[in-house]
C-alpha cells in the first residue's frame, strides 16, 4: 500500500474516533532519512541511522535492523532522531516505519552491505552496492547544528576521558570488542585517518576527510618499526603482508580475538589455503592436528620467516621477553 492510501485509511479511522485532523497536502515524507543512503557497501558492522521527522504526522517510529527492533516515542520538540545500530557481514536491511495513533503511515527500506577482505562468502558484494562516503562538508552541515564535528585530539596524546573526542558521540561501538587496538581504544583515529590514499584507494582521494592509505602497511609501519625491521631481514615473507594488506587478517580498531585478527586463527589461514584443511588431517603431514584445536601458528608465523614455509624461528626474536607492551590507555608516542 502507498503512504498516501494508508495516511486515508488513517484518516478514516481516526474520523470515527473524532480526531480527524490530517496533514494530507504535505509533499515531503513525514520522516526522512538522513543516513544512510541507499545500496551502500560498508566495511564494519556499526552504523548511524539519522532520521528527521514531521512529529505532527508521527508520533512513533519502529526502527527495524538485522538485529532486532528499536522503538522511538516521539517528542513533538525534538525533530532529529539518531540511532548506533550493528550490523551483520553480507546483506542488511533496515526498514522504518513511522505511525501516527498506531497507525503506520510511512515505510522507507534501506538496503546495505557489509564486505569483509577475510571471509571468501562477503568479499565479492553484489554490483548494485556503492561505496560511499560521509564526511564532506555537505553532510556535515546537516549534523553540525547539534554535533562537533571538528577533530579534537592531540597528535599521539591519549584522552584521559575518550568520551570527551568529537568522534566518540557517532562512533562509540567501532571499539566495542574484547581485543581493542591501542590507537582507536584511545580515540587518535586521526593517526590513520588522516585524509591521504594510496595506490589502492587512489580513486577515492578526496571524497572524505578520514580516508586511510592503502594498502595500510606504511601507516602501521609508522609505529611499528621495530615489527618492520624485523620481518625486514628475514629471507620470507608472508604474501598478504608484502603486499601491505595487514588489514586482510587484522581490524584495525577491535575484534573478539587476540591481535583484533578478523576471525579465529585457523580460519583466518584456512580461508586462504582450503587444501590445508584435509592436509591438517592427514596422518603422518607436517601440518597434522591444525584443526583439531592446534593452531597453525604453533608451527608457522603469520608473517615472515628465516625459515621456509615461515617456520616459527627456533629461537623466536619475536618472543623473547624484551618487547615492551603499553598499557591500553595510556599516553601514546610515536
Ligand atoms: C537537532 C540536533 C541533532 C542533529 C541535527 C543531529 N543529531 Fe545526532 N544526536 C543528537 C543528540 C541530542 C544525540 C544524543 C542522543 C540522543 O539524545 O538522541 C545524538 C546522538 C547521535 C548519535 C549516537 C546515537 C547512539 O545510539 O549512540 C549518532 C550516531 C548521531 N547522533 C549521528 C548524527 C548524524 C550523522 C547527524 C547528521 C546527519 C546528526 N546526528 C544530526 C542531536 C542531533
Ligand atoms: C555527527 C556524527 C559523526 C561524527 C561526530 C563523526 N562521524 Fe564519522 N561518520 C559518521 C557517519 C554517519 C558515517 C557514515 C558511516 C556510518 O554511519 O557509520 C561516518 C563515517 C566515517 C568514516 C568512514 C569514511 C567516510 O567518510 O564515510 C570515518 C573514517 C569516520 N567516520 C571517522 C570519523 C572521525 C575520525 C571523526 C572525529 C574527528 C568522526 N568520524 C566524527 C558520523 C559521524
Ligand atoms: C590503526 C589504524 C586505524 C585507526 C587508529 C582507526 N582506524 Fe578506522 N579504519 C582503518 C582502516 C585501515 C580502515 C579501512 C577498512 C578496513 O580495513 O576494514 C578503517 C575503516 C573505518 C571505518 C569504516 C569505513 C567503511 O568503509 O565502512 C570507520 C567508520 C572508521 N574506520 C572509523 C574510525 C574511528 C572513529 C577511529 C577512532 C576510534 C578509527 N577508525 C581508528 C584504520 C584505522
Ligand atoms: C599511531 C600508532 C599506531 C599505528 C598507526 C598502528 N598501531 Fe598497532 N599498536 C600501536 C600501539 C601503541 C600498540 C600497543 C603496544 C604494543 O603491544 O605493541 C599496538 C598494538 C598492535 C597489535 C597488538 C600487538 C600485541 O602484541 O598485542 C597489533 C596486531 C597491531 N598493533 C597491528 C597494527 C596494524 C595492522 C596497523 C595498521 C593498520 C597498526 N597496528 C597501526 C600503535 C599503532
Ligand atoms: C595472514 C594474516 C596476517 C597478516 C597479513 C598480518 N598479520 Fe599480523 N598477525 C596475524 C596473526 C594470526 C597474529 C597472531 C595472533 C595471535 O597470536 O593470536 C598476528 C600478530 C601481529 C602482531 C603482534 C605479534 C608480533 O608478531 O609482534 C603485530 C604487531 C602484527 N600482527 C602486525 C601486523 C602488521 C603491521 C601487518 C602488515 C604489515 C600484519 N600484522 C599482517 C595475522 C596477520
Ligand atoms: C589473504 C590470504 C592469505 C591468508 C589469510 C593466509 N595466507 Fe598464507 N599465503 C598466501 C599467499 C598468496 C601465499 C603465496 C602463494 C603460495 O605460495 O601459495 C601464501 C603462502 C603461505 C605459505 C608458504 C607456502 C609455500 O609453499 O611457500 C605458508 C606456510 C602459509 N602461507 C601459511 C599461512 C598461515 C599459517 C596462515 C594463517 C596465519 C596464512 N598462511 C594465511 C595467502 C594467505
Ligand atoms: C605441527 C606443526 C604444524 C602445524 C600445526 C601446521 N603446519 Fe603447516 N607446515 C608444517 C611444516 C613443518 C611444513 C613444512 C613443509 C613440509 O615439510 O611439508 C608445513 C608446510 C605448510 C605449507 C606449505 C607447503 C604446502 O603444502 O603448501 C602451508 C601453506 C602450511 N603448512 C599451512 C598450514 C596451515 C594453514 C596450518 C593450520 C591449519 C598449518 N600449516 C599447521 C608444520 C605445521
Amino acid at each position: 500500500m502507498k503512504p498516501l492510501e494508508l495516511l486515508l485509511m488513517a484518516a478514516v479511522l481516526h474520523f470515527g474516533m473524532g480526531c480527524g485532523v490530517m496533514a494530507l497536502a504535505e509533499e515531503t515524507p513525514p520522516t526522512i532519512i538522513v543516513s544512510p543512503p541507499d545500496k551502500i557497501l560498508v566495511h564494519e558492522t556499526t552504523l548511524s541511522v539519522v532520521l528527521k521527522v514531521n512529529t505532527t504526522q508521527v508520533d512513533q517510529i519502529q526502527l527495524w535492523t538485522s538485529m532486532g527492533r528499536t522503538t522511538f516515542d516521539l517528542n513533538s520538540s525534538k525533530a532529529y532522531y539518531c540511532q548506533s545500530i550493528s550490523l551483520r557481514l553480507g546483506e542488511n536491511r533496515i526498514d522504518v516505519r513511522s505511525y501516527k495513533d498506531n497507525a503506520l503511515v510511512s515505510e522507507q527500506v534501506r538496503h546495505l552491505y557489509v564486505t569483509s577482505p577475510i571471509y571468501q562468502e562477503f568479499k565479492y558484494p553484489p554490483t548494485e552496492y556503492q561505496r560511499h562516503f560521509f564526511h564532506t562538508d555537505t553532510n556535515e552541515a546537516k549534523c553540525q547544528s547539534c554535533h562537533d564535528m571538528s577533530v579534537n585530539e592531540v597528535k599521539g596524546v591519549a584522552f584521559i576521558d575518550v568520551t570527551k573526542s568529537n568522534c566518540y558521540h557517532c562512533h562509540h561501538n567501532i571499539t566495542n570488542a574484547k581485543y581493542a587496538h591501542a590507537p582507536a581504544v584511545n580515540w587518535l583515529c586521526t593517526s590513520c585517518h588522516n585524509g591521504e590514499v594510496g595506490s589502492d584507494n587512489k580513486k577515492f582521494q578526496g571524497r572524505s576527510k578520514y580516508l586511510v592509505p592503502e594498502p595500510v602497511n606504511t601507516l602501521c609501519f609508522r609505529c611499528h618499526k621495530k615489527n618492520f625491521k624485523l620481518w625486514q631481514s628475514y629471507r620470507y615473507r608472508h604474501e598478504p603482508l608484502d603486499s601491505g594488506r595487514c588489514n586482510k587478517c587484522h581490524n584495525s580498531h577491535a575484534s573478539p580475538y587476540k591481535m583484533f585478527v578478523r576471525k579465529p586463527v585457523n580460519s583466518i589461514c584456512m580461508g586462504c589455503h582450503k587444501d590445508k584443511q584435509i592436509r591438517a588431517k592427514r596422518h603422518g603431514s607436517k601440518c597434522e592436528g591444525a584443526s583439531e584445536g592446534k593452531r597453525c601458528i604453533a608451527c608457522h608465523t603469520p608473517h615472515a620467516s628465516s625459515r621456509e614455509f615461515f617456520l616459527k624461528e627456533k629461537k623466536s626474536k619475536e618472543h623473547n621477553g624484551t618487547r615492551t607492551r603499553l598499557p591500553q590507555k595510556e599516553t601514546l608516542h610515536e
